[in-house]
């Protein structure tokens, strides 16, 4: 029997997307033991969670029960956390899952993205999924937003501009004004800080002036809960209200909202680790910048983008890995020979760059 004539033939021939691995399957690929392994390929918390976190998971007791559709704990949290409503907030498995919902909220068939490429890449594999035109505006060469592009490839289907600040994977942050010609124009604007916490640089105060403004958040990053999937938007109250309507009614699970509020009663305790991340971000550049066949980019998040401009960055990719050493490597058209490597403990910076300084570059 032929399936494919059942699947809607866009999703027959849709490229996916390529996820990170976790540590327990690249320690079977490449069998070196877990604890050998340095992790620099996720943008993930070389520091863990909050203790609180674990302590509150191992003694919340109604794991049996639906957690709370309306996350309402959950959203007073993070109105004291970001100072807004509780009615702009709506909480989701992870920032993903809000791209997602977002763009199942504003999508016909053929509606079009606007994305600006390189960029994380969930924007694009969720606008697939959906049906939606995907239109590419590449970043300039300085990997900021090509502002004349992005407006001359607006049209009457275009729905939704995504915009990362800080971008991953190249680091840099959009300004106030770029944002608001961008919600100049009428279409929805997602502002996505995942990695605000590394930045200070948020658009979150302008969203209730704005009709078609959003901002993402996760704690996947400053909180390291990237393993329990929970992130949040901050969204003019009509659009969140629809967001609530439509979303799985349980999609912020039990475990996901405790390990959050243990994070948010612990917040000096996750700010000194993102302290730590941000100095060893900069220590991280400047041994980066010492090495003559690698430019490293300046980064506002908790990763560097480095081009090699005399190429081979399949290989040193490959030569880190068999050392367990795992950045990421990206060979795209606006991202040739680059490799991303997230920001990790000082002990990873030197292992790492030891590991550079040995790489045979024939
Ligand atoms: C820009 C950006 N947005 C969103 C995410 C996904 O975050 P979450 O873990 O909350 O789904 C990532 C993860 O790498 C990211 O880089």
């Amino acid at each position: 029997m032929n399936i494919e004539k059942f699947i809607r033939p866009e999703l027959v021939t849709m490229k996916g997307c390529v996820p990170i691995e976790p540590t327990e399957v690249l320690s079977q690929r490449t069998e070196l033991p877990s604890n050998k392994i340095i992790k620099l390929d996720g943008n993930e918390n070389p520091y863990g969670c909050s203790p609180k976190v674990y302590q509150a998971l191992a003694t919340y007791p109604y794991y049996h029960n639906y957690p709370d559709p309306e996350q309402m704990e959950l959203r007073m949290a993070l109105e004291k956390y970001t100072g807004l409503r509780r009615q702009h907030i709506v909480c989701g498995m992870g920032s993903d899952e809000l791209i997602d919902l977002i763009l199942r909220l504003f999508l016909k068939h053929g509606d079009e993205v606007i994305n600006c490429p390189p960029t994380f890449g969930m924007y694009s594999f969720c606008a697939d999924v959906c049906g939606g035109r995907v239109v590419d505006v590449p970043r300039t060469e300085a990997f900021t937003l090509d502002m004349a592009g992005v407006k001359k490839a607006l049209n009457n289907r275009t729905k939704v501009i995504f915009v990362a600040s800080p971008n991953n994977p190249t680091g840099g942050t959009v300004t106030e004004h770029e944002i608001m010609e961008l919600v100049g124009t009428g279409k929805i604007v997602v502002v996505d800080e995942a990695y605000f916490e590394f930045s200070n640089v948020t658009m979150a105060n302008l969203v209730p002036s704005y009709s078609n403004l959003i901002v993402l958040r996760t704690f996947s990053k400053w909180a390291g809960l990237a393993g329990l999937r929970i992130g949040y938007g901050i969204f003019p109250v009509e659009i969140a209200g629809y967001l609530m309507k439509i979303k799985q009614p349980y999609n912020a699970n039990a475990a996901a909202q405790a390990a959050v509020l243990a994070s948010l009663a612990d917040i000096q305790y996750l700010h000194a680790n993102v302290a730590r991340i941000i100095t060893e971000r900069e220590r991280l550049f400047g041994r980066l910048k010492e090495l003559d066949w690698l430019k490293p980019y300046p980064s506002s998040g908790n990763f560097i983008l480095c081009s090699l401009p005399k190429g081979k960055a399949k290989e040193i990719w490959q030569q880190l890995r068999r050392k367990g050493i795992f950045v990421r490597y990206f060979d795209t058209s606006g991202l040739k020979e680059c490799l991303r490597i997230s920001v990790g403990k000082p002990e990873d910076t030197n292992a790492l760059v030891k590991a550079l300084e040995e790489v045979k570059y024939d």
